[in-house]
């Protein structure tokens, strides 16, 4: 009898445990004029990020540069180079909730020159994510991921395998896209 209350008490814990695990999706997308998709009104990797957050449960943080990127896909790709050049820590917009309260969270972003693009650097400054789990996502044009050195680096966090779905694809091709994160929860 005693077992079979210590086997309840076990299952009941852990389920509770389970359900109050936070689940937060951080990601920096830019929309405007970009490569194979032209002018689109909502980023790739925003997109992806909608569906994770669908699918997980989690909330949102966008990380949003306080000056916008040029809309022009060639005076991006140039401000970019400059910024990684410089290893610049552009500005960020104050975000309303404290993404420290989260224990597991997924990061999303646009791979910018081989890398994650500079206004993630300086968000992760600003908050501390020592001992947490980091499920990286980011959207490309070829490359694949990476960026997930300097990810681990600037966190201090464990990071997992993380998805790489091309840009073009999250924008055009939702079913797909949607395969492509559902495998890679699972
Ligand atoms: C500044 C800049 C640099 C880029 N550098 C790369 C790159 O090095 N490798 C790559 O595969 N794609 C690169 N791309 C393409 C983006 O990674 C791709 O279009 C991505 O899906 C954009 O996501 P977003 O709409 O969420 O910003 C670059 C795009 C921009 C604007």
């Amino acid at each position: 009898m005693k077992k079979i209350v210590l086997l309840l008490l076990t299952l009941f814990l852990g389920i509770s445990m389970a359900e109050e695990k936070k689940v937060l999706v951080i990601y920096y997308s830019r929309a405007d004029e970009n490569y194979e998709v032209g002018n689109i009104t909502k980023g790739n990797t925003e997109i992806i990020a909608e569906m994770i957050a669908k699918k997980t449960g989690g909330t949102l943080l966008q990380v949003e540069p306080a000056k916008a990127y040029p809309k022009s896909y060639n005076d991006c790709i140039n401000a970019a180079k400059k910024e990684l050049a410089q290893n610049a820590r552009p500005e960020i917009k104050p975000v309303k909730i404290n993404p420290e309260d989260f224990d597991e969270i997924y990061v999303g972003y646009p791979i910018w020159w081989g890398e994650m693009p500079m206004p993630m650097f300086t968000f992760f400054e600003k908050y501390k994510f020592q001992g947490k789990t980091i499920h990286p996502f980011v959207t490309h044009e070829g490359s694949g991921i990476s960026g997930l050195k300097r990810l681990k680096d600037v966190t201090g966090a464990k990071v997992t395998p993380g998805l790489a779905i091309y840009g073009h694809v999250a924008q055009n091709d939702r079913k797909q896209a949607e395969k492509e994160v559902d495998d890679w929860l699972k």
